[in-house]
C-alpha cells in the first residue's frame, strides 16, 4: 500500500467514526509514523509503506477513532513554534493560550531581567515559551500535579532552556516559595463542572480533569489575585486566561485589589479570553 492509498483509506475510516478533519488527522498521524513533515507526504504519495508502518498507522487510527486526540497519540503538541511533549497527564496546549503569551511578549522589552511566575504550568508551554523570548529572565513554573511537573522539566530539558524551573505546589493551599515576581501569569482550570457533559469527548474523556474542571469558576482567580499582595512587586503585571463569561467578574476582583490599566483581549472567536492588569500599590 502506498502513502496516498493509506491516506485515502484512513480518511474514510475516520470519517465513518465521525472524526472531524479526517484527512488532516490522517496526515498528522501518518507523518508521525513515517517520522517526516506533513508536507513531505505530498512528495512521497507513491512510496510503499512497510508492514511495520502499516501496523503502527492502524493502531494510531484505532485510537483516534475512539476520540483520543492526535497529540496524545503522537505524544507531541506545537505551541508558539516549539514542540512540547504531552501525555494524558497534561492539558494539550491551546491556540488561545498562544494569545496569552503574545500579549505578554508585546508588553515588555525582551532583554529585561524579569522574575516570572507561571501558576498552573501543565506541560510548561507558557513558562518555557517565555524562557525562550526572555533569555535574561528567570521563570518559575508551579503545578499541583507531580506528573505535569515531570513533563514540564522534560520539555525544558529537551528544548534546552536553563532559565526555567519547576516546583510542585498546590496554589490553593500553599504559596510560591519565592517573592518579588515582576510578572505572574496563569491559565488555571476554569471550566465549570456543570459544563462537563457539553464538551467534546476528546476533551471530556482524554484530558486531565484536574486541569480543566472546577466547582467554582473563580476559585483560582480569587486565590491568585489574593497572593499578588505578597508575591507580585508593586508595578508588576498579572496576566490570566479566562472563560469569556468570567471577564467582568475577574476584572472586579482585580479592581478590588487596586489593579489598574486592566485590559481584556478577545480570542479568534471574538470571545473575551485574556485579562491583564498592573498592581498599583
Ligand atoms: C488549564 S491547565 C493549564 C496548563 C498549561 N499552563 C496550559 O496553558 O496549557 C491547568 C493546570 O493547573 C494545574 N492545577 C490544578 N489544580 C491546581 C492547584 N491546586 N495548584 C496548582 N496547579 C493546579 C493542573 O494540573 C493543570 O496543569
Amino acid at each position: 500500500m502506498t502513502v496516498l492509498e493509506s491516506l485515502k483509506l484512513a480518511t474514510e475510516y475516520l470519517e465513518k467514526h465521525s472524526i472531524e478533519n479526517a484527512r488532516l488527522n490522517s496526515e498528522l498521524l501518518l507523518s508521525d509514523v513515517l517520522n517526516c513533515k506533513r508536507f513531505e507526504l505530498y512528495t512521497n504519495f507513491d512510496k510503499p509503506l512497510k508492514e511495520s508502518e502499516i501496523q503502527k498507522f492502524r493502531e494510531y487510527l484505532k485510537r483516534r477513532a475512539i476520540g483520543e486526540p492526535v497529540q496524545y497519540i503522537t505524544g507531541k503538541a506545537n505551541f508558539y513554534g516549539l514542540e512540547f511533549i504531552v501525555t494524558p497527564d497534561v492539558l494539550i496546549p491551546r491556540p488561545e493560550t498562544e494569545l496569552l503569551v503574545e500579549e505578554i511578549l508585546n508588553c515588555y522589552d525582551h532583554n529585561l531581567q524579569l522574575k516570572i511566575l507561571d501558576i498552573c504550568s501543565g506541560s510548561g508551554n507558557i513558562g518555557i515559551t517565555l524562557a525562550k523570548f526572555f533569555e535574561n529572565s528567570i521563570i518559575h513554573c508551579i503545578d499541583v500535579s507531580e506528573k505535569a511537573i515531570e513533563i514540564g522539566k522534560l520539555n525544558a530539558q529537551r528544548l534546552n532552556f536553563k532559565n526555567v524551573a519547576f516546583h510542585k505546589i498546590d496554589i490553593l493551599t500553599q504559596k510560591p516559595i519565592e517573592k518579588n515576581y515582576d510578572l505572574i501569569v496563569s491559565n488555571p482550570p476554569y471550566v465549570s463542572e456543570s459544563k462537563k457533559q457539553s464538551l467534546q469527548k476528546e476533551i471530556r474523556l482524554f484530558e486531565p480533569h484536574i486541569a480543566l474542571f472546577v466547582d467554582d469558576e473563580l476559585k483560582f482567580y480569587r486565590r491568585i489575585i489574593e497572593l499578588t499582595d505578597e508575591f507580585l512587586v508593586s508595578g508588576g503585571k498579572l496576566f490570566f486566561e479566562i472563560d469569556h463569561n468570567q471577564a467582568m467578574n475577574v476584572k472586579s476582583l482585580m479592581i478590588v485589589k487596586n489593579f489598574t490599566n486592566i485590559k481584556i483581549k478577545k480570542d479568534l472567536a471574538d470571545l473575551n479570553r485574556i485579562i491583564s492588569g498592573v498592581k498599583s500599590i
